[in-house]
């Protein structure tokens, strides 16, 4: 039978998903991720928090884990992220801006030097647009480093593994609305800041984190011209966190997996015919496992259903759609 990645193989596509170790000690999970996808990401053990939990004490054991697994089964492991305002530890937070540059300058290069040459890229910056799209997010990286530390991020990522791909990685870009035209106006402008200046960048991540008749994207009738501005800066995109939000939908199932379904079909109608996409991955391949039933609990206290696979694992409408598309 058809799967995720064999399906986006044959449009030279990767299709990949987020997991952790955690979720792969379930036997089911595991084979559904090892069928299904060609490329795995750590849905967090990559993080701050994890690996640097006390300055200078690197843990890799964790992130060396899924590695083993990727190898294990033929998959590849990209990595995300290496700078973002969430997952920091503490001793990082407090740090004034001379110390806080020489640790962040101390982490790339360990960090990416640990998986030189394993890795075939990284989400090197993520989220650094603001929420309401005017620039740059006025995080603690803006704030104690000033803008310089995206190029200054890129230029280290690339001196620790040469041929890593180097990815920005932002959300909210995928919709038609005013606030999402506006963080796209945002988000070319520094990439053609960084294209002009010759800073090391290969790819944007679009991390495609939808909804289902809500607040956020639903239709993407503007989505295929962004995408052409982006290849015109000569950049690689990368679906990087796709998922389905359902929680302003009522509680039916058959309604909901529905409505979850036509998002997925338009939403990959309007990307699958841009030619410098190369990799889609969902944040995470069952729905058993979304982030977003402890991000975004449904208001009725039901699991949502934001996922290629329903809970059990087994195929549903968004399954069918996504295959269709493919
Ligand atoms: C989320 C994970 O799914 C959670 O398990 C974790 O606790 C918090 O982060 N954008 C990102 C991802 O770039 O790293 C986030 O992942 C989801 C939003």
């Amino acid at each position: 039978s058809p799967t995720l990645q064999g399906l986006a193989a044959a449009r030279g596509l990767v299709w990949g998903t987020a997991v952790t170790n955690d979720q792969l000690q379930n036997p089911d999970l595991q084979r559904l991720v090892t069928s299904q996808s060609g490329l795995i990401v750590p849905e967090s053990e990559l993080k701050w928090d994890g690996v640097e939990a006390a300055p200078g004490r690197f843990d890799f054991s964790a992130p060396d884990r899924l590695l083993a697994f990727a190898r294990e089964h033929g998959l590849v492991m990209r990595g995300h992220t290496l700078l973002w305002h969430e997952q920091l530890p503490g001793w990082v937070k407090a740090l004034p801006a001379a110390e806080l540059d020489k640790a962040l300058a101390t982490y790339i290069r360990t960090v990416v030097g640990h998986y030189r040459g394993k890795l075939p890229s990284w989400d090197v910056v993520n989220e650094p647009i603001a929420d309401d799209g005017t620039g740059l997010r006025r995080n603690l990286w803006l704030e104690r480093l000033g803008p310089e530390y995206i190029a200054s991020a890129l230029t280290r990522a690339h001196q620790a593994d040469p041929k890593a791909a180097l990815v920005i990685n932002e959300y909210g870009l995928e919709g038609d609305d005013a606030k999402t035209a506006r963080k796209r106006r945002s988000f070319l402008a520094l990439l053609r800041q960084l294209r002009d200046r010759g800073v090391p960048l290969n790819a944007v991540g679009l991390q495609a984190h939808l909804y289902a008749n809500g607040s956020g994207a639903t239709t993407f009738r503007t989505l295929p011209v962004f995408l052409r501005e982006l290849a015109a800066l000569n950049l690689d995109i990368y679906v990087t966190e796709l998922d389905v939000n359902d929680r302003e939908l009522p509680a039916a199932i058959p309604e909901r997996d529905r409505a979850v379904a036509e998002v997925y079909a338009a939403f990959l109608a309007a990307v699958l015919p841009e030619p410098r996409l190369k990799l889609i991955t969902s944040w995470g391949l069952s729905d058993r496992t979304t982030w977003l039933n402890s991000f975004f609990p449904r208001a009725d206290g039901l699991p949502q259903r934001p996922l290629p696979f329903d809970a059990n694992n087994q195929a549903k409408p968004a399954t069918l759609a996504i295959m269709a598309a493919l």
